[in-house]
């Protein structure tokens, strides 16, 4: 049996929520999309006429939103409004680790989720499906099913008549690819136990995706999978950074070596480059949600285990900051450092775990003086990142800069962070004039050309590298 789906809301119109709904509307003309948040100054820069003040950047985005939007793709703070009348809910609301409480530091924070679903149990039609997208700990459904069942908060005179099914659609875009990875999926993975609500959602995707590519399960197995996923590369991330130091003190190089494993088709070549650890709103989080489950049920050796991922990760971060001070001289107090890079990775402005954000506060906390440039991290997102509550409240040492050689001027070091394209071919003649000597330059990407740098009289640390 087929249930027709004509208007979707999505509450949340984050990084998931924004990029997902607009391609579901590009394929799905018939379909009204409504996206949906609590914060008006996000959904106001959605509705901005001038496409490159959207909140979010992703390549290929503001594309989809000048052809959908205001006619089948809709922003609004109505929540209300938008749930009374859709068909299908897609829940995308930020999930953080909880700080403070049970589980504080390991599990996930669900009060916007609980939210989320209080207000669909209040003001959704019965029959309403419901679909998690935001990444969720396992049994989250079940969570939502319960607030579904039992809430009290019903504004209709049949509550108890209203009945809802819940889905586990895990997102498994990655920032900075979201659009491609979207219209063109690995796999997309629907959890459920109701078939006709399955199949609705499934009719969605089949407007562009082939069948062959999505897979169904149960709920739980859905959910686990994400986890799962997510663990699996940042454990990638992990291993390789930790034979990044390996190279460098026995004169391999990392570059070479991850060509040459990954050609082994066993064990492919993605997600081996090295660098200054993973960042990203969900890596961190999932891997404490894994080892969270994994206490409960007492399985503190798999617990353990993936804690060391998250360990190499700290430790490959600080790692990095331990060479810049050694290599320059032991002290970076009052020094000038030009930091290529805020962004947790490159083609997105999101900073969420950045390893840049953690770096930047530890130099800032050594008396460096910061010169940051970032082609798509905004001012203010830097401020905040950097000067929150428990970190250092003094911004004389930061300054914002527009372009690479506005950071470098005078400066005694660059440090690269986030692997933008535009760091790849710097004009290391020109910036070894404007930087003061001797200098230096730490490539925690391994993006630049070491020779040309050096040529050029510039001092080069990059990671992984045993040879110089
Ligand atoms: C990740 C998953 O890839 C995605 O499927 C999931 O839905 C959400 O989490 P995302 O966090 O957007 O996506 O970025 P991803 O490309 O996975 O990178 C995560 C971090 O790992 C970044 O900081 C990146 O720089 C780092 N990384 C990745 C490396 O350091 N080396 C690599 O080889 C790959
Ligand atoms: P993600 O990367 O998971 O998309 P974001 O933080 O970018 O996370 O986006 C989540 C969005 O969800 C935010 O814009 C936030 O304002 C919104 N949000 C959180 N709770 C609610 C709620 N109860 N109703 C509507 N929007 C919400």
């Amino acid at each position: 049996m087929n249930r027709e789906i004509k208007k979707i809301c999505c509450i949340g119109a984050g990084f998931v929520g924004g990029p997902t709904m607009a391609v579901i509307a590009d394929n799905c003309p018939e379909l009204q999309v409504n996206v949906v948040d609590i914060n008006k100054e996000r959904i106001a820069n959605w509705n901005n006429k001038d496409l490159s003040k959207l909140p979010i950047y992703e390549p290929g985005l503001k594309e989809i939103i000048s052809r959908c939007r205001d006619t089948n793709l809709f922003f609004s703070s109505d929540i209300i409004k938008n749930l009374k009348s859709a068909d299908m809910v897609f829940i995308s609301v930020n999930t953080p680790t909880k700080t403070k409480g049970i589980g504080a530091g390991q599990a996930s924070d669900l009060k916007w989720v609980e939210a989320s679903a209080r207000q669909i149990s209040k003001y959704s039609r019965t029959g309403t499906i419901v679909v998690e997208k935001s990444t969720l700990p396992v049994k989250t459904a079940q969570t939502i099913n319960t607030i579904l069942k039992y809430s009290k908060e019903s504004d209709s005179k049949n509550a108890k008549e209203k009945k809802f099914t819940v889905l586990s659609n895990p997102e498994f875009l990655s920032e900075g690819n979201a659009i491609s990875d979207l219209v063109n999926p690995d796999r997309v993975l629907i959890g459920g136990e109701d078939e006709i609500s399955i199949n609705a959602l499934m009719n969605i995707y089949l407007k562009w995706v082939k069948k062959e590519k999505i897979f169904t399960t149960d709920l739980w197995s859905s959910e686990l999978s994400k986890l799962i996923a997510n663990a699996l590369l940042a454990q990638r991330v992990s291993s390789i950074n930790s034979f990044s130091a390996l190279c460098e003190k026995t004169g391999a190089n990392i570059k070479d070596v991850s060509l040459a494993i990954g050609l082994d088709k066993r064990i492919g070549k993605y997600f081996l480059n090295a660098g200054p650890g993973f960042g990203g709103s969900c890596f961190k989080k999932d891997i404490l949600n894994l080892i969270y489950i994994c206490n409960h049920y007492g399985l503190k050796e798999v617990s353990s285990y993936w804690q060391k991922v998250l360990d190499i990760n700290s430790w490959q971060q600080n790692r990095i900051l331990s060479e810049i001070v050694n290599k320059m001289f032991g002290t970076i107090a009052d020094k000038k450092l030009a930091i290529f890079g805020f962004a947790f990775k490159a083609n997105t402005n999101d900073t969420r775990e950045s390893p840049s954000m953690h770096i930047c506060k530890k130099l800032l906390e050594e008396g460096a003086k910061l010169a940051i440039y970032d082609p798509k991290v905004s001012p203010e997102q830097i401020k905040k990142d950097l000067f929150d509550k428990k970190s250092i409240n003094k911004d004389d040492n930061l300054q914002i800069c527009v372009s690479t050689k506005d950071a470098v001027l005078d400066a005694d070091a660059i440090v690269i962070l986030t692997e933008w394209d535009e760091f790849k071919n710097l004009q290391w003649k020109k910036i070894s004039l404007l930087m003061r000597s001797p200098s230096w330059l730490f490539d925690t990407r391994s993006i630049c050309n070491i020779e040309e740098a050096q040529n050029h009289g510039i001092n080069v640390w990059s990671t992984g590298f045993g040879k110089y």
